[in-house]
C-alpha cells in the first residue's frame, strides 16, 4: 500500500526530494528533479552553499546559472544545513563524499554521518538512495543496518537503493539528465520504488538486480578507465625509451573502426574517478581472499607519471645547460582535466611540489583558478603575458584548457614540454616543443 502511493506521489510530482550533498554530482541532480518538477530540499553541511542556493547563486561549472535561479525563484529548491525535514520527505538522495584514507582505505564516515542522520527521523515509506561511489556491499552491509536502528525495516517499512551517479564534469554532450541511470535495490521492493522515481527525472534508467550490483557497475566504469590510461602511460614510457611520438601511434592506432577505443597518456590521473575509486574495490577484494592486480599496477603507473614529468623536464632544461634548481618554469593548467575548475587529485599539484623540491621557481596559469592555498601551496595564477612567456625557461602543459592560445604560448616561450598534446594543431612546433 506504502509502495502504490508513493509511486503515485513520484508520478503525479506531489513528493517532496531531498538531496544530501549539493556538490558536483548532488547539485546537478537537485536541479533536473526541479526541473522535472518535484519539490526539493538540499542538505548540505556547508554553510556558504545553502545561503548561495537560497540566494539563487550557482557554483557548479556545469550548471547555467539562470536555470539554477529559475528553480530557486518559483521555489522548487531550497537548502538547509539541518536534518529537521527529513520527515516530510518522500525520496532521499545521498551524494556525499568518499574519500580514501591515506592507506588508501575507504573512508565512509560521511556516508555513515548522513544514514546515522536520516535513521534518527526515519519514517514509514520513504525512499533512500545513496549515489556516492563506493564498494559492492556498502549500502546493505553499511547503511542497511544504521537505518534498521529506527526499528523500521528495508523492503518492508522503507526503500533503499542504490544509483551511481556517472557525471562527467565539463562534458557538454552528456550530462546528469540524459546519462543512463543503474538503479538496484536491496530487494526487489526497493529496486520497484527506485526505479519509478529516476524514471521522472533521468531519460533512461537500467535496473539491476541488486544494490551491490549497481555498486559494481560503478567502480568496474571507473577502473576501466583507470586501467586503460594507465596502459597508455606505460606505452608512454617505452616510447620515449624508444625515441618513438606515442601520439602518433595512438592517432595511427585509433583509426582502427573496432576493437580499440581512444585512451591518451598525460601527467597522471586526476579527480575522484579514477584515482581513487578502484581502491574502494581493490580493498573490499581482499575480504574475499583476492587481489585485484590490475588496480594495483594501474595506479602504480598512473602514479609515477608526475615523476617521469619532472625527469622530462630536467632533460629539457639539460638540453641548454639550465639546471632545475636555477630554472623559472611556467606550469600551464592546474586542474585536473580541460575546461573545468576542480583541482582534487590534479597531477599538475605533485608536478609542482616536485619541481618546487628540486629548487626550480614554479609559477602556475590556470584561466579556471586564480588563486591556489591548498596542499601546502600558496599560488596566485599569473596573467600569460608576452613578457612572463618570454621570461621562464620551460612552460609546462598540464591541463589542455581550451582557451588557451597554444600557437603564442609556442611562438613567445623559450621551451615547451607538452604533456597532453595540445599543442597538436600548432604548425612547426617542434623547434620548441618535447612531447610527453
Ligand atoms: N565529481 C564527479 O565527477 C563524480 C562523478 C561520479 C560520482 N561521484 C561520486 O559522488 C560522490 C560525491 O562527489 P562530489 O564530486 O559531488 O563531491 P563534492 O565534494 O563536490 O560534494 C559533496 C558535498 O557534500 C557535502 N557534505 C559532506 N558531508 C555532508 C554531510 N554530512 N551532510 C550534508 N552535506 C555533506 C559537502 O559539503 C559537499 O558540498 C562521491 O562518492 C564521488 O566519488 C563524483
Amino acid at each position: 500500500m506504502e509502495k502504490s502511493r508513493l509511486i503515485e506521489r513520484f508520478k503525479n510530482r506531489t513528493a517532496y526530494v531531498g538531496v544530501v550533498g549539493l556538490g558536483y554530482v548532488g547539485l546537478p541532480f537537485a536541479l533536473e528533479a526541479a526541473q522535472a518538477g518535484f519539490r526539493v530540499l538540499g542538505i548540505e553541511r556547508n554553510p556558504e552553499r545553502v545561503a548561495k542556493i537560497n540566494r539563487g547563486e550557482n557554483y557548479i561549472d556545469d550548471i547555467r546559472d539562470e536555470e539554477l535561479l529559475e528553480v530557486v525563484q518559483k521555489g522548487l529548491l531550497k537548502a538547509d544545513t539541518g536534518y529537521d525535514k527529513v520527515p516530510e520527505l518522500d525520496a532521499i538522495v545521498i551524494a556525499v563524499p568518499t574519500p580514501l584514507d591515506k592507506n588508501l582505505v575507504p573512508d565512509l564516515r560521511y556516508v555513515r554521518l548522513v544514514t546515522e542522520e536520516l535513521s534518527k527521523r526515519l519514517r514509514k515509506g520513504q525512499l533512500i538512495s545513496l549515489e556516492s561511489t563506493t564498494y559492492p556491499g556498502t549500502t546493505e552491509e553499511v547503511m542497511q543496518p544504521i537505518l534498521e536502528q529506527s526499528g523500521l525495516r528495508a523492503e518492508e517499512d522503507f526503500y533503499l537503493a542504490h544509483s551511481p551517479e556517472r557525471v562527467d564534469p565539463g562534458n557538454k554532450r552528456w550530462q546528469t539528465k540524459n546519462t543512463a541511470k543503474v538503479v538496484g535495490g536491496v530487494g526487489p521492493r526497493s529496486l520497484e520504488v527506485a526505479k519509478a522515481f529516476y524514471e521522472q527525472i533521468i531519460e533512461t534508467v537500467v535496473p539491476v538486480s541488486s544494490a551491490r550490483v549497481a555498486e559494481m557497475v560503478k567502480v568496474y566504469e571507473n577502473t576501466f578507465r583507470a586501467v586503460n590510461i594507465a596502459l597508455v602511460n606505460e606505452l608512454a614510457l617505452l616510447c620515449d625509451r624508444m625515441g618513438l611520438n606515442v601520439w602518433e601511434v595512438l592517432d595511427a592506432a585509433f583509426t582502427k573502426p573496432f576493437g580499440i577505443m581512444p585512451f591518451y597518456p598525460g601527467p597522471g590521473v586526476g579527480g575522484h574517478c579514477i584515482p581513487l575509486d578502484p581502491h574502494y574495490l581493490e580493498w573490499k577484494a581482499r575480504e574475499y581472499n583476492f587481489r585485484t592486480r590490475f588496480i594495483g599496477l594501474a595506479g602504480e603507473i598512473n602514479r609515477t607519471m608526475p615523476y617521469f614529468v619532472r625527469e622530462k623536464a630536467w632533460r629539457v632544461l639539460n638540453r641548454v645547460g639550465k639546471a632545475p634548481s636555477r630554472s623559472k618554469i611556467l606550469v600551464l593548467g592546474l586542474a585536473y582535466k580541460a575546461d573545468i575548475s576542480d583541482w582534487r587529485e590534479s597531477p599538475a599539484i605533485e608536478v609542482i611540489k616536485l619541481l618546487r623540491g628540486d629548487g626550480a621557481e614554479v609559477l602556475y596559469h590556470d584561466p579556471y583558478i586564480p588563486v591556489f592555498k591548498e596542499e601546502g601551496l600558496d599560488l596566485q595564477s599569473v596573467e600569460l603575458t608576452d613578457d612572463l612567456l618570454q621570461s621562464v625557461d620551460l612552460v609546462i602543459i598540464t591541463t589542455p584548457h581550451s582557451n588557451v592560445d597554444y600557437a603564442r604560448v609556442v611562438d613567445l616561450a623559450r621551451q615547451v614540454l607538452d604533456t597532453r598534446n595540445a599543442t597538436k594543431a600548432v604548425p612547426n612546433r617542434e623547434e620548441k616543443v618535447v612531447l610527453l
